[in-house]
């Protein structure tokens, strides 16, 4: 990765500095873009025993379980017309290879995502473009298992999962899940899935399969009431809370999310340093990327990342000094969630919007990998290395935004499907 201000111009003027860090710095030209989506619509992941709809499955959902829907390609056709828009002057008109860089998780519903998505940002992959001139665009993958960037090694890594267990053995999620006892004993007697062991992973899978049918207009059994689905949507919160947040959220997101932070922010370096063309990387792949991300940055706040939901990253360069890349280049978040409505602005807690890429760097360290590799090995293990420092800032700002989505977030109750952590969805 780049060392700030690697090469010459040492003495950049205090007063200019001084400017930079108080006030809020113009957006200059964009120069590379990195954008993090989810997949479409897709069918549920799973049934439960005694799901009304378990023997129309064939029939409701023809692709398969988990599988990409009709509506999941429109979603992303519509995700990429609108990319198309918002960088007609940025992107060349036509697919150059050395311009973007597309990679998907390796799933189905992924894959279908990238290409759908890339049929509305090139005129010549839209459908409906006459056959002569029709060209479809590469996507790039690699098998689930040694996928390191979109799919973490959360599970197979020791240390991931000691915080997780620190996280619910805490006070209060112990408190949350003695509270919900009665309310999953329920459950467990309408679905006919056995609860104990791991409750609220299978309430998820149950929640995903409600507001998947819920999303295609099946009716929902009678014990599925609202009151439930919010009960199940705040189940699910707390869960993916203590994945992504307190305790401990820069550490969690070093082994997470703050992987494909840091593939970011060294591909936008070495793509700079070697004055490369590229100019966008797309990566396609589940909410849990996104919540991850999300973690990562700060910036979790109880919403599960609705179907085509995307994160972009865009970074300016002002006053184009090849050399003095962190003060002279700023990186603005958006992130799309609602395809009717532009996309929000995001800011990273502790910068303005827009953000310097040095100001940017520092705040996010403690929640990307360092540099000698990812800390998988447990603290409990005789050759382990020092455990990374929680840096209070970010991990204050997640716990506060935590904590508010707990008031804000679980009542706002929407029809997509949640994640479950326990595979990409
Ligand atoms: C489920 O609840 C019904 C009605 O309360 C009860 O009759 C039945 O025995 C319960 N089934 C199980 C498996 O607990
Ligand atoms: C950018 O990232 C992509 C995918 O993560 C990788 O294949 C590519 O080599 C990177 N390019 C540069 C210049 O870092
Ligand atoms: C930014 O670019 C200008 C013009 O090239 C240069 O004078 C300045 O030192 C650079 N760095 C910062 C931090 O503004
Ligand atoms: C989009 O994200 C924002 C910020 O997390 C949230 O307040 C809003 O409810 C979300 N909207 C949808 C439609 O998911």
């Amino acid at each position: 990765m780049a060392g700030p201000g690697a090469q010459g111009h040492r003495a950049v003027p205090l007063l200019l500095l001084l400017l930079l860090g108080t006030q809020t710095v113009a957006k200059g030209p964009l120069v590379f873009v990195a954008l993090v989506f989810r997949h479409g619509d897709r069918a549920p992941l799973a049934s439960y025993p005694l799901d009304p709809h378990k023997e129309a499955a064939p029939t409701l959902w023809p692709r398969g379980l988990g599988q990409l829907t009709g509506e999941g390609v429109r979603q992303q056709l519509e995700l990429g017309r609108f990319l198309r828009n918002r960088y007609q002057h940025f992107l060349s008109p036509e697919y150059w290879r050395e311009e973007v860089y597309i990679r998907s998780t390796d799933f189905d519903r992924t894959l279908e995502s990238a290409l759908a998505n890339l049929a509305g940002l090139y005129p010549e992959a839209a459908p409906g473009t006459p056959e002569s001139s029709w060209r479809p665009i590469p996507v790039h993958t690699v098998p689930v298992t040694e996928d390191k960037l979109l799919r973490f090694p959360a599970r197979s890594c020791p240390r991931y999962r000691e915080l997780l267990r620190e996280a619910t053995e805490a006070t209060e999620y112990q408190a949350a899940l003695e509270g919900w006892t009665d309310f999953l004993i329920r459950l467990g007697n309408s679905t006919g899935l056995s609860l104990v062991g791991e409750p609220l992973r299978r309430a998820w899978k149950v929640l995903d399969t409600l507001i998947c049918q819920k999303a295609h207009s099946l009716p929902l059994p009678a014990w599925a009431s609202p009151d439930v689905l919010r009960t199940l949507t705040q189940i699910s919160a707390l869960d993916i809370g203590a994945h992504v947040g307190p305790p401990r959220a820069a550490e969690k997101a070093q082994l997470t999310g703050g992987i494909l932070l840091d593939a970011i922010l060294a591909n936008f370096s070495r793509t700079q340093h070697l004055g490369l063309p590229l100019k966008m990387v797309m990566y396609s792949a589940h909410d849990s990327t996104l919540l991850a991300l999300q973690g990562a940055l700060g910036l979790y706040d109880g919403h599960t990342p609705p179907y085509a939901a995307c994160l972009g990253f865009e970074f300016q360069r002002h006053r184009g000094d090849q050399d003095e890349e962190e003060g002279n280049v700023t990186i603005s978040l958006f992130y799309r969630n609602d395809s009717s409505r532009p996309p929000l602005t995001l800011r990273l807690p502790g910068c303005p919007d827009p953000c310097t890429l040095g100001r940017f760097r520092q705040l996010t360290a403690p929640a990307r990998p360092p540099a000698h590799g990812i800390p998988c090995h447990s603290l409990h293990e005789p050759a382990a290395t020092p455990a990374a420092t929680m840096v209070p800032l970010l991990a204050g700002a997640v716990a506060v935004l935590a904590a508010l989505s707990m008031g804000l977030g679980l009542l706002a109750w929407r029809p997509s499907c949640p994640g479950a952590w326990g595979g990409p969805v």
